[in-house]
Parts: structure tokens; C-alpha cells; sequence
């Protein structure tokens, strides 16, 4: 029998070994949103959303995006992920289920009243999320762009979409990273 090999120590400024936490990301996705060389990287579109991909702290997934007026996601979860995002310039809002839903095993779901939040983030303003987290974010200015810098860990493995209608809803398309990547 092989004699047993003890563990490595952990090196100093390794990430712990679940990665960094949701202060460690919102303060890094806070960081970028304040740093105007990096943004300066991001092209935008009158009409389109647009997105450059970053390195994350600790093996995390970061990118900065670009919102047109009128631009918005849709309801979606992050496949498990947890994450951060902060508005950079111009005003997002964010729509939000205030209960962690399951990330798998439903096809349609009612909500119970009571459970959706809005936040108004204006720029310098963000916030994180749980691996539970189901959302949906809009640059609802009819003139102004938006730019918002995000971070995930882990990287996002899929990103499951939703409709909504009142109270219920209802799984539409799981998208894998082949349909985001650059
Ligand atoms: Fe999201």
C-alpha cells in the first residue's frame, strides 16, 4: 500500500478552495465599475447590448456590459452560480424574487404575493446574489446607455431563462456558455 500523502498546505493568497465569497466579489465588480481605462475597453451599440469578458479574482468569470436604452435581460437564474454586478455609468434596475427558488426539478413555478423586490442602481450602485438568485435587469432609460461590470463564481455553467406571467413562472431555454461566449 502507498504510504498517504498529506494534504498541501494552502499558500498564502490562494482562494479558498470554494472560491471567493460575495464581498470579495462585489468589492472586485465595485473596483471595476471605478476604473475608467478598463471600461474604455467595452464598445458600444445604439441598439445592441455589448460585452467583454474579464479575469475574475480568485478563478471567477467577470464582464463588462453595455446597455442600450431599453435594453434588458429577461428573468433568469445563473446555473447555480453566485455572483455580483455593479452599474458603472447610467441606471440599471433590477427586478428580483425575494425567496431562493430551486435551480432544477420545476417546470413552472407560482410565486406567492409578496416576494418581488425592485432596486433602483444608479451608478457606484450594486449588489450580490446567491447561487439561488432569479432576476431580471433593464437599462430602462429612454436616452441614456448603461454600463455595468458583473462577476460570477464559479464561472457560470448555464444560465436557465424564464418567462413570467403574474405570478407564475415558467422555464423557457437553458442556455450553455457556447451561446454567450464571445
Ligand atoms: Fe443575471
Amino acid at each position: 500500500m502507498p504510504p498517504a500523502t498529506p494534504d498541501a498546505p494552502p499558500r498564502p493568497g490562494h482562494p479558498a478552495p470554494d472560491g471567493p465569497g460575495l464581498s470579495e466579489l462585489l468589492d472586485f465588480a465595485h473596483r471595476t465599475a471605478a476604473d475608467p481605462d478598463t471600461l474604455a475597453l467595452l464598445p458600444l451599440d445604439p441598439a445592441e447590448r455589448t460585452w467583454i469578458a474579464l479575469e475574475g479574482p480568485g478563478g471567477s468569470e467577470a464582464w463588462i456590459i453595455g446597455w442600450p436604452p431599453g435594453a434588458e435581460t429577461g428573468w433568469h437564474d445563473h446555473g447555480g452560480s453566485r455572483g455580483a454586478f455593479v452599474t458603472a455609468t447610467g441606471r440599471l434596475a433590477e427586478q428580483s424574487i425575494a425567496v431562493e427558488l430551486p435551480t432544477e426539478g420545476w417546470r413552472t413555478l407560482e410565486l406567492v404575493d409578496g416576494v418581488d423586490r425592485e432596486r433602483d442602481l444608479p451608478a457606484g450602485r450594486g449588489r450580490a446574489f446567491g447561487p439561488r438568485h432569479v432576476h431580471q435587469v433593464v437599462n430602462a432609460s429612454q436616452e441614456e446607455h448603461a454600463v455595468s461590470v458583473h462577476v460570477y463564481h464559479p464561472p457560470l455553467p448555464l444560465l436557465r431563462r424564464y418567462s413570467r406571467h403574474g405570478r407564475v413562472l415558467r422555464l423557457e431555454l437553458v442556455e450553455g456558455p457556447e451561446e454567450w461566449a464571445p
